[in-house]
């Protein structure tokens, strides 16, 4: 699941695509119709590799937040999928959601939970002081960003970094700890609970 650039996807896919992960992106959805993760999948479906499907739910077509969230756990339980990765989704589900699919759903944080939960944790982490940065997959229950850690990376934070500098660095250790996670959930190396 996306809201933006989807450079999390495009580092699954290519992980997929390179051996590394045995998995498969069966369902991408988008809670923004100008998301650019989006586009990654049109080219990726006219490049001719395995169809995936995508689809757009947006908040505001949905009178209340329950319905939008129905309205995505309806294409995930009608594809049967195994594991919903929530990779730069920008939306909080609700505890039915999380209920609905414990132990399923993962999301990656741009810090070293639990500190810096929520929205610009580089920001957050850059006005702290903190000199050790980093970004962490964790298992997604009805807290924001607080169900149980699974994996994390620690990134320095250096003299003179910007929001944009440490968001860099994080990233690039996300797109190699995002796709590795999800093979040790694939090959049973972790379990929930
Ligand atoms: C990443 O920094 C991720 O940790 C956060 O949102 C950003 C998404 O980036 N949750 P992208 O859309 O995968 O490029």
């Amino acid at each position: 699941m996306v809201s933006g650039r989807g450079s999390n996807l495009d580092a699954i896919v290519r992980s997929i695509d390179e051996g590394k992960l045995n998995a498969c992106v069966n369902v991408v959805i988008s809670d923004r119709h100008d998301a650019l993760a989006l586009k990654r999948v049109e080219e990726w479906n006219a490049a001719g590799g395995k169809r995936i499907e995508s689809f757009v739910i947006e908040r505001s077509s949905f009178p209340g937040k329950d319905s939008f969230d129905d309205a995505i756990a309806s294409i995930l339980e009608e594809r049967e999928v195994d594991l919903i990765v929530l990779a730069g989704f920008m939306r909080v589900l609700g505890a039915k959601f999380a209920a609905r699919f414990a132990g399923k759903i993962i999301n990656i944080h741009p810090s070293l939970l639990p500190s810096f939960p929520g929205l610009h944790a580089q920001r957050q982490a850059l006005a702290y002081g903190t000199k050790i940065s980093g970004c962490t997959v964790h298992f997604v229950d009805k807290t924001l960003d607080g169900g149980s850690i699974i994996s994390q990376v620690a990134v320095p934070v250096l003299d003179g970094d910007t929001e944009d500098t440490l968001s860099e660095r994080i990233l690039k250790e996300e797109h190699r700890l995002l796709p590795e996670t999800i093979q040790k959930l694939a090959a049973n190396q972790i379990r929930f609970g």
